[in-house]
Order: structure tokens, then C-alpha cells, then sequence
């Protein structure tokens, strides 16, 4: 039997290049070999402020990014999280096991806290049980998401097991859940172009789209921070310059990075030059993408097809955990 697959990423619009080498990629390489549940975790996406009018289109966005990074429905399923409502009503079952404090420790609870000092609302902290829930509604064994994830999926982990110890011996003695792994995606970290810290959606200037056209994705590098370039010597470990090596370093061929590495050392670096190489490659690279992109973009009614019958299998799916955890729990 094939091991079950399960990842999301939140309906805040077009995915960028982060979202495609970090996740995505790793998506791609288990849709063959396993059995996979990639989600559009539209109920994660409203815990921070948000726009309710442009969220069916980010939604939908995601979906259709999804198709024309490759995600094939024959292979693996599609999911939108808010359209299995099992979600939710496993979250609630699984909150009641499950300590405060140690949600109110988690790095992205602090971080989100901070940067919506007046929208600390409960979702926020319930954050982490709704993902656990997204997990272990499909009995899920491997993660593939960035390391910042990790946390959330040590507290998943952390469920599972408090679970199985107090509910699972009532019907068959069988665990109810397995523990799940994250899975590693090479690449996972694309540096953003601020100079500090991965490209996110959330913080404008950060990242490249995948649709974008090759302008604005020399604008978006363009606007990348660097120096006079003439000091000369080793590469930074750390800082704007080395965010733009590493970047490079994801995408072009080695010579060319270590001829632009041989030009910093040399204290003669162009950097208009490195980002339009940058540019290109990052451009070529997406054009399969965007090729598939417009195809399904132009085909809604093959898109909500998609979407429906993998819905279908997903709810039914979904059903036969929630069964056996209302059994389980007394609740049945
Ligand atoms: N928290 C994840 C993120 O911000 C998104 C997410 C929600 C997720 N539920 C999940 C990822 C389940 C993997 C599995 O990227």
C-alpha cells in the first residue's frame, strides 16, 4: 500500500517561487509514488486580516497554480479544506486534548502576534490543532512542508500520540493515528529579495511569482538591495548579498555562479548583470508553467470537474476517520 500524502498552503493568492521550490517540488516528486492530498487550506488563510471578497479567487488561484506546476488529478487528490467540513469538527475534538501553553509558545503564534498586534484572535493560537487536523483526518504519514513548519508538526505529532494513548484501545486496540513526518524538499529555502529572512506572500517585495513576465520579475530583482560591489573578498554568509548568491545558486548552472562568485572576490561584480542572468533563467525555467497555467485558466469547467470528484473521494475519506473518532471518544 502506498503511504499517504498530505500538505496544504494557505488561499493567499498566486503561489511565488518560494511556494514552488519549498513545497510544490516535493509535491511533484510523491504524486508518483504515494498517495497524496494537496490541500488549499482556506481556514487557515482567515486567521490573519484578510479581503472575504477576493477569497474565492485566491482559492482558486492556488488550485489552478497547482495544476500548471504539474499536480496531475489522475494521481493525486485536490483538496479545498473549508469544502470538507470534517476539518473543523475534528480540529474541536482534537483542541480538547491538547494544552494551551504549548500553543501559546509556538514560534508562529509569536511572530503572527507581533505582526498583528490588534488581530490576536483565537483561530490564530487554534492554528496549529487545525493543521494537526488536516493531517490526521486523512491518517497522513508524510508532510512535505518548509522547516518553519516543523513546529506544527512536532504538536501533530504531540496529538497523535496523546490520542491513541487515551482513546484507542476502546474498539479494535489498533492506534488510531500514525505519527507523521516532514518531508524534505531540496531547495526548500528561497531566500527573498529584501535582502533578509524567505520569500513570502505576506511580505510585499519578498518574492517572484510564478506567472510572472520576464519585466517584472527584472523589476522584482532589481529592487533586490546589494552593495558597490568593488570590496572584494569572500562571499557574506549572511546578509543581502549572500540572499542573491543563494538564489542564484538555485537556479543557474554552476559555472555562471562561479564566475559571478570569482567577480565578487575580485571586488568587480556587476550586479545588473548577475539579475538579469538571474532573470532569464528564473523566467525560462517557468515556462512550462505558465503554458499549463493558461490552458487551465481557459478551462474552468475541466477545473471545478477536478475539483469535485477529488472533493468526493475526499469527504468520503475524511467520513471513515470521523466515524471512528466519534466511536472512539464516547461521541457515538
Ligand atoms: N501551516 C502551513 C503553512 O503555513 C499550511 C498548512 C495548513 C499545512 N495545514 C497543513 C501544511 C497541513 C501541511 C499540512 O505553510
Amino acid at each position: 500500500m502506498k503511504k499517504r500524502v498530505y500538505s496544504g498552503i494557505r488561499a493567499t493568492g498566486r503561489l511565488h517561487l518560494g511556494n514552488y521550490l519549498g513545497a510544490v517540488k516535493g509535491m511533484l516528486a510523491l504524486q508518483d509514488t504515494h498517495d497524496c492530498i494537496f490541500s488549499v487550506v482556506d481556514l487557515h488563510t482567515i486567521t490573519v486580516p484578510y479581503d472575504p471578497s477576493a477569497l474565492q479567487n485566491s482559492i482558486r488561484d492556488v488550485i489552478l497554480d497547482y495544476l500548471a506546476a504539474g499536480l496531475d488529478p489522475k494521481k493525486c487528490k485536490l483538496e479545498i479544506q473549508s469544502k470538507v467540513p470534517q476539518h473543523v469538527e475534528l480540529a474541536y475534538l482534537l483542541s480538547t486534548i491538547y494544552p494551551v501553553s504549548r500553543l501559546e509558545d509556538l514560534p508562529t503564534y509569536k511572530e503572527k502576534k507581533a505582526q498583528y498586534p490588534k488581530y490576536v484572535n483565537m483561530g490564530l493560537l487554534y492554528y496549529p490543532v487545525l493543521m494537526a487536523a488536516d493531517i490526521l483526518l486523512y491518517k497522513a504519514e508524510i508532510v512535505p512542508a518548509g522547516a518553519d513548519q516543523e513546529p506544527h508538526i512536532e504538536v501533530t505529532r504531540e496529538i497523535a500520540r496523546k490520542f491513541n494513548t487515551m482513546f484507542s484501545s476502546t474498539s479494535s486496540g489498533q492506534v488510531t493515528f500514525p505519527e507523521p513526518q516532514r518531508f524534505e524538499t531540496e531547495g526548500q529555502y528561497v531566500p527573498s529579495l529584501v535582502g533578509i529572512g524567505k520569500m513570502s506572500k505576506s511580505v510585499e517585495g519578498t518574492y517572484i511569482n510564478l506567472i510572472d513576465d520576464l519585466d517584472t520579475i527584472r523589476k522584482r530583482l532589481a529592487s533586490a538591495p546589494t552593495d558597490s560591489g568593488t570590496s572584494g573578498g569572500e562571499l557574506p554568509k549572511e546578509g543581502p548579498i549572500a540572499q542573491l548568491f543563494k538564489l542564484l545558486a538555485l537556479f543557474v548552472q554552476k559555472e555562471t555562479y562561479t564566475k559571478f562568485e570569482q567577480d565578487y572576490r575580485e571586488g568587480k561584480i556587476q550586479y545588473s548583470e548577475m539579475k538579469e542572468v538571474l532573470a532569464q533563467t528564473i523566467y525560462k525555467e517557468l515556462e512550462p508553467f505558465r503554458k499549463r497555467r493558461k490552458e487551465f485558466g481557459e478551462n474552468p469547467k475541466l477545473v471545478d470537474s477536478i475539483i469535485n470528484s477529488s472533493l468526493e473521494q475526499c469527504r468520503q475519506m475524511a467520513e471513515e476517520t470521523m466515524a471512528e473518532v466519534r466511536e472512539k471518544m464516547g461521541l457515538a
